[in-house]
């Protein structure tokens, strides 16, 4: 009996010891945090987003990425949207700047602009990132999950951090699973959110490496697949010179949030070398297969992931503020 009761105390105590060791405890978001204060918020986002996406529809896939590496350096707290000024050089003038996309940027703004007339100084820029990429995402075909709100928006952007907070493409699996840990995602949810990757595009010199000089003797990277190869040897030619050259991420349905990025990885139309990596690491291939086999799992995963994206390193308290507008801070003299 004794013995059966201590068991349980223990547990208690293991799973304990390690939350008493991180620092504050993670800032308590809601759903309906605008409600009282902003209660068209939702709504104003959505018809801010469904305009430009039909106006732009590259906007869907500018926003996500924009999002995930604002969450990924420094927290979800819109610290990528600040300009840089003559004592700060910000995260969004990092060289190189990741080539972020200009609709992405604007949209947010935009979003911001009516939500100040409507309810001055009450909505973060950070949050308007969160819901705006939730309702591009399922705009486009994927998921519609719950953004949860209350993100102050960040006081400090820094050019310098953004490097090393970024995964790359010629990382190892071993590298990029490494990079993901750090940031508290597990294998499966690094392969989830990498199926992102099934919209939008990328620039010719994100790949040429496995076109052009893939290694000494071989050329051109043997996975993938000859009519691809020849197909964006021919797009990027010139790459060095017309460094605006790019191909889409997925190839099949570029424009759609589906599970063709998976189905793709199996028959080597995978585009970056960190995509094709996932398809040939024994511990992300059964993940990949999954995903490429169902889309609903792949579905839930992803909402799962970008709900856990979503609340990275959000800011609170002092530490943040709700800026008037997202590319400066209220105090502009503390830069
Ligand atoms: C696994 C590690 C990852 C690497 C190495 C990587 C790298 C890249 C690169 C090099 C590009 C092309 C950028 C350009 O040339 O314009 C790109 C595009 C993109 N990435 Fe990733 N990425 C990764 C993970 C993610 C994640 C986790 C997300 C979001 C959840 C994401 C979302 C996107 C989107 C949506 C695009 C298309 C952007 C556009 O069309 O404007 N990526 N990524
Ligand atoms: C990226 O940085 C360059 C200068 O380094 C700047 O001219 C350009 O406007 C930046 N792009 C974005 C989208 O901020
Ligand atoms: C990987 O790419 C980065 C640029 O994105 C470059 O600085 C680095 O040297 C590359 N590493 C390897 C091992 O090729
Ligand atoms: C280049 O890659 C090919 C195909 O993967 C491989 O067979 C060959 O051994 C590699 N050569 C060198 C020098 O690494």
């Amino acid at each position: 009996m004794a013995m059966a009761a201590a068991l349980p105390a223990l547990l208690v105590l293991c799973i304990a010891f390690p939350l008493t060791q991180s620092a504050a405890p993670p800032p308590v978001l809601r759903e309906d945090y605008y409600s009282k204060t902003c209660p068209d918020f939702q709504k104003i986002v959505r018809e801010t987003v469904n305009t430009k996406q039909m106006a732009n529809p590259v906007t869907a896939s500018g926003t996500l990425r924009l999002f995930f590496h604002d969450c990924m350096v420094t927290g979800c707290d819109a610290s990528l949207l600040i300009n840089s000024n003559h004592v700060n050089k910000a995260e969004r003038d990092a060289e190189p700047n990741q080539s972020l996309s200009g609709d992405a940027y604007e949209v947010i703004t935009k979003a911001k602009t009516t939500l100040e007339l409507t309810c001055p100084g009450v909505v973060s820029c950070a949050d308007i990132m969160a819901e705006a990429t939730r309702d591009l995402v399922s705009m486009v075909g994927g998921p519609f999950y719950p953004v949860k709100l209350g993100r102050l928006d960040g006081l400090v952007s820094k050019a310098d951090s953004v490097y090393e907070n970024l995964p790359r493409t010629n990382q190892t699996v071993d590298e990029l699973i490494e990079y993901f840990g750090s940031k508290g995602f597990t294998v499966e949810e690094m392969v989830a959110l990498s199926g992102a990757h099934t919209i939008g595009f990328s620039h010719c010199k994100e790949f040429t490496g496995r076109l052009f000089n893939y290694n000494k003797t071989t050329p051109t990277d043997p996975d993938m697949h000859p009519k691809l190869a020849e197909g964006l040897k021919k797009t990027c030619a010139n790459f060095e010179k017309d460094t605006s050259m790019s191909a889409f991420n997925d190839m099949i349905t570029p424009g759609k949030f589906d599970n063709m990025y998976y189905q793709n990885l199996k028959r080597g139309l995978g585009l970056l070398a960190s995509d094709n990596a996932l398809v040939k690491d024994p511990r992300t291939r059964p993940i990949v297969e999954l995903f490429a086999r169902d889309q609903e799992a792949f579905f839930k995963a992803f909402s799962k992931v970008m709900e856990k994206t979503g609340l990275f390193g959000v800011k609170t308290g002092k530490d943040g503020e709700v800026r008037r507008r997202c590319d400066a801070l209220n105090n502009a003299i503390s830069a």
